[in-house]
């Protein structure tokens, strides 16, 4: 079975839409920011951003950190594992760049960790969010779009580590 995801965000809407993001977002980040991609999902919206944000100026340190809270399955586990440690963030402007926000675990936990780990300020931005999927109180500083509760890939997004490397974003079926 090979099912084309069904788009719901083309390349041209993410185009836009980052571009508007960065100016949001680059008059917060202050002199020296650390960008803080998190892997593997939001290694395709972070680079894009990085590029927009340097169109407005911004000359970050771009570093990555990996956290599982998903496995291969479709529902979060609530626990935050780091598999990739960024370097210490202590004093730092940090600027959190990920795919989805959906039950909020994953990014109220890393915020959480990276101010104990000294960051002077967390910014989060998501390209994603699915505010009905929330169990825990978080919203991010800045959102790409608002979705439904769909599972969506493309775009760096997976099902099972697959369409990470569609240029669009589409919804698939999971069983
Ligand atoms: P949270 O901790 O539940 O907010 O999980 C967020 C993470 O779950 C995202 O960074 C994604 O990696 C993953 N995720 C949530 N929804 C989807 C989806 O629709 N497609 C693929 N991954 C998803
Ligand atoms: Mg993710």
């Amino acid at each position: 079975m090979n099912l084309s995801p069904q788009p719901l965000f083309s390349a041209a809407d993410i185009a836009r839409r980052v571009e508007e993001l960065a100016g949001d977002i680059a008059p917060h980040l202050g002199d020296d920011p650390l960008v803080l991609g998190i892997l593997k999902g939001g290694f395709m919206f972070c680079a894009d951003l990085c590029r927009a944000l340097s169109r407005r100026g911004v000359q970050p340190q771009i570093e990555f950190m990996a956290v599982s809270s998903y496995g291969s399955g479709t529902v979060s586990s609530g626990t935050l594992r780091v598999l990739l440690e960024p370097p210490p963030p202590r004093g730092r402007t940090v600027l959190v760049v990920e795919d989805i926000l959906d039950s909020g675990n994953t990014l109220n936990r890393l915020t959480l960790w990276l101010q104990e780990q000294g960051a002077a300020r967390v910014l989060t931005c998501t390209l994603l969010d699915k505010p009905s999927r929330r169990q825990v109180a978080f919203s991010a500083d800045f959102v790409g779009f608002i979705i439904p509760d769909h599972f969506v890939v493309g775009y760096g997004i997976d099902y099972a580590e697959r369409h990470r490397e569609l240029p669009y974003i589409g919804t698939v079926q999971t069983p």
